[in-house]
């Protein structure tokens, strides 16, 4: 989406300071094909964190646990649920969360977030959703989670231009074109949605930040 010198350079300064079980997880998930956030993209979130200061925070797709890892130690006062429904990928990222030594912060469960009837029950609020699951999902899983979002709460949605793909869809495989035009329909209701201000950054592989509107 960026001129490729730009995210060379950009590149160039990442993550010199990380700890190596980080970029562990991100050699495992390569190898393996298991999708994870884009650094740029969790740069950005780690700055949301940093301002909004989040005590509640729900992620919807915890994959190995990478995202949720990364934003317990960023946000270390806060409080992480997290929902995937691949077994293998959930205890994987439940092994993650032990070597991280984080089960007191993170707690992660195996379901489906379509059912959210089942699922937290327990916390009434988030001030944070992170949805990052099936991309042509994402408006079911913004209208079942948004009656648990504070006030002044924000949704994050990952992958929102796709590889670039979703601002020119005639490149789009078959396979993949019902996807992208979801991701399509969801950004326009998304910018659309008056109980938002949503602003989306082509940032990583595309972020949009909707905050609720008082
Ligand atoms: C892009 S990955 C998540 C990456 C993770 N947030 C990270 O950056 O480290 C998406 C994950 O969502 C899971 N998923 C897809 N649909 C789901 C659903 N309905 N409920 C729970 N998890 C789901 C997939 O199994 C996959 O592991």
């Amino acid at each position: 989406m960026l001129d490729e010198k730009v995210l060379l350079y950009l590149g160039s300064l990442e993550y010199k300071q990380d700890q190596t079980a980080i970029l562990e997880m991100e050699k495992f998930a390569k190898q393996t094909g298991v999708p994870i956030m884009e650094k740029m993209g969790f740069d950005f979130v780690r700055q949301i964190l940093k301002l909004r200061k989040p005590k509640m925070i729900l992620e919807i797709g915890s994959a190995i646990g990478y995202s949720a890892i990364r934003m317990a130690l960023e946000a270390p006062n806060s409080m992480i649920y997290t929902i995937e429904k691949d077994i293998e990928r959930y205890n994987i990222a439940v092994n993650n969360i032990k070597n991280f030594k984080l089960e007191n912060q993170i707690t992660i469960i195996n379901a489906d977030a379509l059912n959210k009837n089942q699922i937290i029950e327990d916390v009434n609020q988030f001030d944070l959703i992170f949805i990052d699951a099936a991309k042509g999902k994402n408006k079911e899983f913004f209208e079942l989670y948004e009656e648990k979002l504070a006030p002044n709460g924000i949704i994050i949605t990952d992958n929102v231009l796709f590889k670039g793909i979703v601002a020119s869809p005639e490149n789009a495989t078959k396979r993949i074109k019902p996807m992208i035009n979801k991701i399509r329909e969801y950004n326009e209701w998304l910018k659309n949605n008056p109980n938002y201000d949503t602003a989306i950054y082509p940032i990583g592989d595309g972020v949009a930040l909707s905050i609720r509107k008082g």
